[in-house]
């Protein structure tokens, strides 16, 4: 289903922003992907920005009127996350893995971010789910939180986009079903098996603080669940989170 309509852009300011407005105006169905080559004002997590060069990589917004009851949507950015870790090593032979909330790294270089966006008109939940891959990009300009890479800088070879938009739908349709069906257990089972984070020491940054803490599972609502130094297990919801390397584990 996901992919069956699709609506493309030369050049748009946002998938996602395009999703939610036509989500108001159009009621698209289920599944409607929103494609651009080239976003003017792409918007990561946290009021980031996010820059793609033109044609090079995968910026897509999928609609999707969840029948899950809202307190399981916390599941969606680790679905999403997922189903592109999934596409990426079908098309690419890669061995990426997720990082919580929303990314998809490979090593330690960021390859996959994932926006989902929410809200109601009337009765009707609605969500749309932005995916940005980054696929034949070469050379990224700027700061980066978490230094970027692509699949083609990996792989040192390119890829086509349609085959990489294509995979990524499959799996969304077989995760998104697995989860309209049972829920969020199933979406996190799914996410620990591609996660490399769970046991790691890990830093918190929750507005102008950072923290390190023991990553140590997945709640059943989606949140990261940590272990403090003074023993104490808590939820993270918002925030960024990233893996400290092996040895600043201190
Ligand atoms: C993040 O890592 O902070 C999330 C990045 C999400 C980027 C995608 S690209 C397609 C869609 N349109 C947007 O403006 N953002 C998402």
């Amino acid at each position: 289903m996901f992919g069956k309509k699709r609506i493309h852009f030369d050049s748009i300011d946002s998938t996602n922003t395009y999703a939610r407005q036509l989500i108001r105006d159009n009621r698209p169905s289920e599944g409607t992907v929103i494609t651009a080559d080239y976003q003017t004002a792409g918007r990561g997590r946290l009021d980031r920005r996010w820059t793609a060069q033109p044609a090079s990589n995968l910026l897509a917004s999928f609609v999707m009127y969840p029948q899950r009851p809202p307190d399981e949507w916390g599941g969606l950015p680790l679905l999403a996350g997922c189903a592109a870790c999934e596409a990426i090593a079908v098309v690419s032979g890669l061995h990426p893995h997720v990082k919580w909330p929303n990314d998809v790294l490979i090593g330690t270089a960021k390859v996959c971010g994932v926006l989902v966006e929410s809200g109601s008109l009337g009765e009707q939940g609605w969500a749309v789910t932005g995916i940005g891959i980054n696929v034949n990009q070469l050379a990224f300009e700027g700061e980066f939180r978490l230094e970027p890479t692509s699949l083609a800088r990996e792989a040192g070879r390119s890829f086509d986009l349609d085959t990489v938009l294509t995979t990524l739908c499959t799996s969304l349709d077989s995760l998104y079903r697995q989860w309209t069906d049972e829920g969020n257990a199933a979406v996190i089972a799914r996410w620990k098996k591609l996660t490399r984070m769970l046991g790691r020491r890990i830093s918190v940054m929750d507005g102008g603080e950072s923290r390190s803490v023991t990553a140590i599972d997945i709640a059943d609502d989606g949140a990261l669940l940590v272990l403090t130094d003074e023993g104490l297990q808590e939820s993270v919801r918002v925030g960024d989170v990233s893996i400290l390397p092996e040895d600043e584990t201190a």
